[in-house]
C-alpha cells in the first residue's frame, strides 16, 4: 500500500469497490438495520437537550454502521427470525460511539467522519459525558434484552476494550513496545466489541456453542484486520478519504505495526529518528513525511496489509464452517471490504 493518493479505481470507502464490498450486506438487512437506526435516534433522546444535540452530532455524520451491520447479519447467517437482534445491533452501535467519543479527546483528534469532531465543536467535557450517557444506554438495551449471557459478552468485551486502550496509553512513546503488546492493543481496543457483536447472532438465535464460537472468531479475526488497516492508513493520503487526520498517530507517538516495523528494520540512524520523534516526541515539519518514506523503504505498509490478509483469511475461515448462502457471502464481503480500505 503506497501512503499516497490512491488512483481513482482502487477500492476504499467513497469508492464503488469499497462501497459494493458493504452494500450486499446493507441490503441483505435493509429492514432490520432502518429498525436499528430508528431505535438508536429514539434511545439517544433525552431531556438534557445537549445529549442529543451533541449524540446527533456524531451518529448522523454518516458512520458504516459496521458494527451493528455484523450483529444483524450473523443472527440471519445462523436462522433467527425474531427482532432481539435489532436491539442488540443498537447496543453495539452505542458502546462503539461512545468509544468514538472518549477516544477524540483521549487523541485530541479534531476530525472524525470528514467533520470537526464533538470535542473539537462541543468541547472535551461533553464529549466524555455524553459518551458515558450512550453507554449507559447500551445497558439499558441488554438489560431490556434479558439475556445473561448477552449481558456477559457485551460487558466483558467493553471491560477488554478499555484495557487495550489503557495498554495502548502505556506503550506509547515507548520504542521498546513488542508486536505482541501491540496485537494485545488492536485486540482489545478493536477487536473484542466485533467479536461480541458477532457472538451475540448465535446466542440470540440459541445456536450451539461451536457457531457460537465460529462467529466469535470471525468478528475477532475480522476486528484485528481491520485495526492493522487503520493503522496503516492513518500514514496514508487515503486518510483524508476517510475523514481524519493523516499522521495522527505520528504526533501521538502511537505505536502501531507499520512504526514497529520500520524501527525493527531501520539502521542506526533511522531508529535515532524514531526515538526522537516517537520517544521524545520532538517532530518537525519534514518528519511526517520522513516517517513515511521509510515506512516504505521497510515495506511496512505492505506487510501491515499482509499481516491484515492473515486475520482476514482466519474470518473467512470461521465463516465457512456455516453453510453457503447471502448471508455467509454477504460476510465474506466485509473481510474484503476491511482490507481493501488500505488499496
Ligand atoms: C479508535 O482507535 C478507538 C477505539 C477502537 C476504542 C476507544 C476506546 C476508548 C477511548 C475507551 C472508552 C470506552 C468506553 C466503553 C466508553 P484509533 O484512535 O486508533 O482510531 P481512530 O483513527 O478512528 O481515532
Ligand atoms: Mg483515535
Amino acid at each position: 500500500m503506497a501512503p499516497s493518493a490512491a488512483p481513482a479505481d482502487k477500492a476504499a470507502p467513497g469508492t464503488a469497490r469499497g462501497e459494493d464490498a458493504l452494500a450486499a450486506l446493507t441490503a441483505l438487512v435493509r429492514d432490520d438495520l432502518e429498525a436499528c437506526n430508528r431505535l438508536i435516534v429514539e434511545r439517544m433522546q433525552s431531556r438534557v437537550a445537549l445529549i442529543p444535540e451533541l449524540a446527533a452530532h456524531i451518529v448522523a455524520a454518516g458512520g458504516k454502521r459496521l458494527r451493528p451491520l455484523l450483529t444483524l447479519a450473523a443472527a440471519r447467517l445462523v436462522g433467527y427470525r425474531g427482532d432481539r437482534h435489532v436491539g442488540l445491533a443498537a447496543c453495539v452501535e452505542f458502546i462503539h460511539t461512545a468509544t468514538l467519543l472518549h477516544d477524540d479527546v483521549v487523541d485530541e483528534s479534531a476530525l472524525r467522519r470528514g467533520q470537526a469532531s464533538a470535542n473539537a465543536l462541543f468541547g472535551n467535557k461533553p464529549s466524555v459525558l455524553v459518551g458515558d450517557f450512550l453507554f449507559a444506554r447500551a445497558f439499558e438495551l441488554m438489560v431490556a434484552d434479558g439475556s445473561l449471557e448477552v449481558l456477559r459478552i457485551l460487558s466483558s468485551a467493553s471491560a477488554v476494550l478499555v484495557e487495550g486502550e489503557v495498554l495502548q496509553l502505556v506503550i506509547q512513546n515507548d520504542m521498546s513496545a513488542t508486536e505482541a503488546q501491540y496485537l494485545e492493543v488492536i485486540e482489545g481496543k478493536t477487536a473484542a466489541l466485533f467479536a461480541a457483536a458477532t457472538e451475540v447472532g448465535a446466542v440470540v438465535a440459541g445456536r450451539p456453542a461451536a457457531e457460537q464460537a465460529a462467529l466469535r472468531a470471525y468478528g475477532h479475526n475480522l476486528g484485528v484486520a481491520f485495526q492493522l488497516i487503520d493503522d496503516a492508513l492513518d500514514y496514508s493520503a487515503e486518510q483524508e478519504r476517510l475523514g481524519k487526520t493523516v499522521g495522527d498517530d505520528f504526533r501521538e507517538g502511537k505505536i502501531t505495526l507499520p512504526v514497529l516495523l520500520a524501527f525493527a528494520r531501520g539502521d542506526e540512524e533511522e531508529r535515532a529518528f524514531w526515538r526522537r520523534t516517537v520517544e521524545e516526541r520532538e517532530q518537525a515539519g519534514p518528519d511526517l513525511p520522513r516517517a513515511i518514506a521509510l515506512m516504505q523503504k521497510h515495506h511496512a505498509f505492505a506487510d501491515t496489509v499482509a499481516r491484515a490478509r492473515h486475520y482476514g483469511d482466519a474470518a473467512l475461515a470461521a465463516l465457512m464452517t456455516f453453510p453457503d448462502g447471502a448471508e455467509r457471502r454477504a460476510l465474506a464481503d466485509v473481510v474484503e471490504f476491511c482490507i481493501s480500505r488500505a488499496r
